[in-house]
This record gives structure tokens, C-alpha cells and sequence, in this order.
């Protein structure tokens, strides 16, 4: 893991916490913040600075949401699995890592204690849930991997979201809060196997705001094997979701857990 941080310039830095950021010095000179985070929160060389953010999952007690939570627990986050109960948060956290780096918590109560928040909901249970969290979510970064995806006799299918893309809903009921589109194509039976050293795969990141998007790939650049690329605006986000039908199709076919690489970008 040292390696794999100094590569990516993230061993040796001592990072404050992002609310206790100076004022943005560098960043991407679009939006100046990224919610409650100055912009250089995201920038390289301060994009060391991700290291130290406090990541929340709600639905953090499901295969995505703890496989997410173990491999950024792994790469040195303080980790909040969220649930609609507090108890079964507790129980899900015992099996990602130890307390005090890795604890449960009510959903409420992860989105409000974190610094990012990541949505590992089922698409059936997101628009209520992320609703009914606007308030703690204000002023943070909502990473959205949200699948809207439906299964028949003929196999996956992407279901279709009025509002364009799960990522789309989530932003259209978090308007306080900068919702970003990534980890859509991570195999959750890959971030749970512990003997997967190198997920090999690219993450695509959709978003509005550049600063953000720069800071959750870095996030995505700190599980091993993963680069972080950024795929567009949030607004092409409901490609991103329904290729995992595609995926899904793919992995039956194939019987694999495939993931998806970039080419030509260095
Ligand atoms: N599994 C994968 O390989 C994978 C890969 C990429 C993306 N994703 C996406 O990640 C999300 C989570 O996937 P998953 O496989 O972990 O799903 P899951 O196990 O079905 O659900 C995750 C958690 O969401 C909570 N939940 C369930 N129904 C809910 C509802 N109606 N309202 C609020 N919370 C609810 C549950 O936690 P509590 O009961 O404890 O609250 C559950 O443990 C999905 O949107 C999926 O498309 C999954």
C-alpha cells in the first residue's frame, strides 16, 4: 500500500481536515469550493489531502457499500457504514475494519459525521432516502453509484429514471449538496475478496463541478488498481448506469466480474 501511495504522492503529505483547509489557493478555478471543502481539497499536489477525509456510506451494510468502505478503510479512511439501523450499521462496520477508523452509525448520523458520502442504496430506496437526508447532506460531496437496474427472464435491463440518471435524481433532491457519478462498474464480489490485490479498472467519474469530480478520483485512484477518469457531466451519467446491464450480460456470459478500461489517455 506505502507503494501505491507514494505513486500517487499521498505517503509522506500531513493533511489537515478538509474543514480545517486554508482558503483555496490553487484548485480548478470553476466553482472556488466543493461544498463545505475549499477547492484545493481536489488539486494535485493538495489531492493528497483526500487521504484524510472521513467517508460515510448510506447503505453501507450492503456488498457495495462494504466493499467500498473496506478498500478505502485499507487505504487509511475513516469509514461511518450508514443503515436505517443503527444496530445493523454496527454489525456490517465490524466486518470492514475496526473502530475507531471503521464504526456504524445510523444513516442520519453518517451523513452528517462525514466528510463525503457515498449512496450504495438500491435504486428503489434512493430518491426517499437521499430526500429525507438533504439536511446533514448540505455542503458535502453525495458520490452516487446507484444502478437503476431491473432483471427479467431475458436477463438486465436498465430501467429508465425521469429524472435522466439515478446520479440526476439524487442531485434534483440534494440541491444543497455536489453529487458526483462513480464506482457504477466495481464489482462488489471483487472489493470483497481480499485475495483481488489489483482490481485492474478504470472508475468513471460524472459531475457538474470540476473540483469535485477531481477530488473523487482521486478517492477512486486509492483503491489498488484503480484510476479515477472523468466521463462527463452529470447529465450523461444515465449511460454510465444502464452499461452495467451490459456488464451484467457480460459476466453471465463469461462468468466474470468485468470492469471497464479507458484507452489512449496515458
Ligand atoms: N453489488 C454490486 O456489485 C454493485 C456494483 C456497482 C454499483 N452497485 C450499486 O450500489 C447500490 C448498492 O448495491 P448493493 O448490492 O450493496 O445493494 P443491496 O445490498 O441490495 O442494498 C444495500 C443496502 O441498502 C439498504 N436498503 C435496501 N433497501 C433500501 C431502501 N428501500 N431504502 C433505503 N435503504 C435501503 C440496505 O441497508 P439497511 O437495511 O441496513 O438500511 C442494504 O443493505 C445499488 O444501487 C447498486 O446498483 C452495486
Amino acid at each position: 500500500m506505502t507503494t501505491r501511495l507514494r505513486r500517487a504522492g499521498l505517503a509522506s503529505r500531513a493533511f489537515p481536515s478538509p474543514a480545517g483547509l486554508p482558503a483555496a489557493a490553487g484548485g480548478s478555478g470553476r466553482s472556488g469550493k466543493i461544498g463545505n471543502m475549499p477547492a484545493d481539497a481536489a488539486t494535485s499536489p493538495s489531492a493528497g489531502r483526500t487521504a484524510q477525509l472521513t467517508v460515510g456510506v448510506l447503505g453501507g451494510t450492503g456488498d457495495q457499500g462494504r466493499g467500498l468502505g473496506r478498500r478505502l478503510a485499507q487505504a487509511g479512511h475513516r469509514i461511518i457504514i450508514g443503515s436505517r439501523d443503527a444496530g445493523r450499521a454496527e454489525a456490517a462496520a465490524a466486518s470492514v475494519g475496526d473502530p475507531p477508523q471503521v464504526t456504524g452509525a445510523a444513516n442520519a448520523d453518517a451523513a452528517r459525521d462525514a466528510d463525503l458520502v457515498i449512496a450504495a442504496v438500491p435504486y428503489e430506496g434512493h430518491q426517499a432516502l437521499l430526500a429525507a437526508l438533504a439536511g446533514p447532506l448540505a455542503g458535502k460531496i453525495v458520490v452516487d453509484c446507484v444502478n437503476p437496474i431491473g432483471f427479467d427472464s431475458r436477463g438486465a435491463y436498465a430501467v429508465p429514471v425521469p429524472e435522466g440518471s439515478a446520479a440526476q435524481q439524487a442531485a434534483a433532491v440534494l440541491p444543497d449538496s455536489t453529487v458526483v457519478g462513480a464506482f457504477h462498474h466495481v464489482s462488489a464480489v471483487q472489493l470483497l475478496d481480499d485475495s483481488v490485490t489489483d482490481l485492474g479498472q478504470d472508475v468513471l467519474v460524472l459531475g457538474d463541478d470540476r473540483a469535485a469530480t477531481d477530488l473523487v478520483q482521486a478517492l477512486a485512484d486509492r483503491l489498488p488498481g484503480v484510476r479515477g477518469v472523468y466521463a462527463g457531466r452529470l447529465r450523461n451519467c444515465g449511460q454510465i448506469e444502464a452499461l452495467t446491464a451490459n456488464l451484467v450480460s457480460v459476466n453471465r456470459r463469461y462468468k466474470a466480474h468485468a470492469g471497464l478500461r479507458v484507452t489512449d489517455i496515458g
